[in-house]
């Protein structure tokens, strides 16, 4: 590539901070797409001291002509599409406004791409949620999928949109058909991360429990930081394509909370059933988890797994980061946050 400016939608999120910091690294010049809001949300740019070396423009997806002017102005060599309304429960209670954002936006952003440039590489920000109800277990690129969800459903429709621009005009676009992956720099809505502040709260004594819904969901836990390296291999391969980014172990979120529980010192024993369903502290016998139903979904993933084989040997690409290592990052980069009197974002 001639140019090396790179676009990066959603730059404020999880993934964008990992990616712009690994995009710096790599000698790119890295423009953030943010959208308006009334206070400056550049924490996880900060959090990586990389705020003062990436610029800002903004850039809302269900704006067309706001999309097409960054893409006209910045002329980027790649976009990288990572901005979504990226909670799958939210989803369920916001299905339009989803929709419009992770699936128009990407045909919005595409349209842009096509007008100003078809030169310029593209990189989706798919997901695993579009295998939903699994067919088959690893999931692949191959595996056919049934969504659950109406962000999984709008994932769906982001990720064909890719495939048919790809093939309708022979542009640069890959889909990365990505597994749940996690940090510190999570958002504390995602369960993960929820587990990991509320232990650390507990801990400090600021809170009296921390409430779960499904216990039972198995997820593929892999590293932010590892996954955005995927990304950038897909934008500099010879030729664009869909590849599964994942572990390929799976765990379960009753599995997350006992082994961040544990990096808290806290010992977790079951009891109950259902909602009724408790984890005390072995040695205190104080309640650190119950169950609320209300985070219960109207239709729920239970299990995914995935299989990067084409990955591995297409990009070479292979997570570094174990489930392990990455729950006690997790645990000890809030009680750290806690120590210091720095507030949980
Ligand atoms: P995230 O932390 O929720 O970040 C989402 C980003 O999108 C934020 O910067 C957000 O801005 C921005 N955004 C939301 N609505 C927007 C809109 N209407 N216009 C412009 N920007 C908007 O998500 P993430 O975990 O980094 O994930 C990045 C992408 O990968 C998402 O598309 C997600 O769906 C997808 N994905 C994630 C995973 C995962 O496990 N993390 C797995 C598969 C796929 P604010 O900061 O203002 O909210
Ligand atoms: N959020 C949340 N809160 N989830 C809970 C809770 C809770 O209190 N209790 C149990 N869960 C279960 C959910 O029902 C789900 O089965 C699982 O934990 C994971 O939920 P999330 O962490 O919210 O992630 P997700 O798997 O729904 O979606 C994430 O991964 C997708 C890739 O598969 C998001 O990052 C999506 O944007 C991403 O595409």
């Amino acid at each position: 590539m001639a140019r090396r400016v790179a676009l990066v939608t959603g730059i404020t999120g999880q993934d964008g901070a990992y990616l712009a910091r690994l995009l710096l690294e790599r000698g790119y010049e890295v423009v953030g797409g943010v959208r308006r809001s009334s206070t400056h949300n550049d924490w996880r740019l900060r959090e990586l001291g990389i705020a003062h070396r990436v610029r800002l423009v903004q850039m809302e997806l269900s704006e067309f002509s706001n999309v097409f002017y960054v893409v006209r102005d910045t002329r980027p060599a790649a976009v990288f599409n990572l901005a979504a309304q990226s909670f799958v429960a939210a989803s369920f209670r916001q299905p339009l406004y989803t929709a419009s954002v992770d699936a128009l936006g990407v045909t919005r952003l595409l349209e842009a791409v096509r007008i100003v440039d078809p030169e310029i590489r593209f990189y989706q920000a798919s997901s695993s949620e579009m295998f939903g109800k699994v067919r088959e277990t690893p999931q692949s690129e191959t595996t056919p999928f049934h969504p659950r969800s109406p962000y999984g459903v709008s994932k769906l429709y982001a990720h064909w949109t890719s495939v048919n621009y790809r093939e309708s005009y022979a542009i640069h676009a890959s889909s990365g058909i990505l597994f749940n992956h996690e940090s510190p720099l999570r958002g504390r809505e995602f369960v993960t991360r929820k587990i990991s502040s509320h232990i650390a709260m507990f801990r400090h004594g600021l809170i009296d429990t921390l409430r779960l819904g499904n216990l039972e969901a198995r997820r593929d836990w892999g590293h932010a930081a590892d996954y955005v390296a995927g990304m950038l291999a897909m934008i500099e391969a010879a030729d664009p394509g869909d590849y599964v980014l994942a572990t390929g172990r799976s765990h379960s979120v009753r599995e997350f909370a006992e082994l961040a529980a544990r990096a808290a010192d806290l010992d977790l024993v079951w009891e109950g059933e259902g909602v009724e369903e408790r984890g005390r502290d072995r040695e205190t016998g104080r309640v650190v988890v119950e169950i609320d139903a209300d985070f219960y979904r109207p239709a729920e993933v239970d299990m995914l797994r995935g299989d990067a084989a084409k990955a591995r040997r297409d990009l070479h690409w292979e997570p570094a980061i174990a489930f392990e290592a990455l729950v006690e990052e997790m645990v000890k980069t809030d009680l750290d946050r806690l120590d210091r009197n720095q507030p949980l974002l």
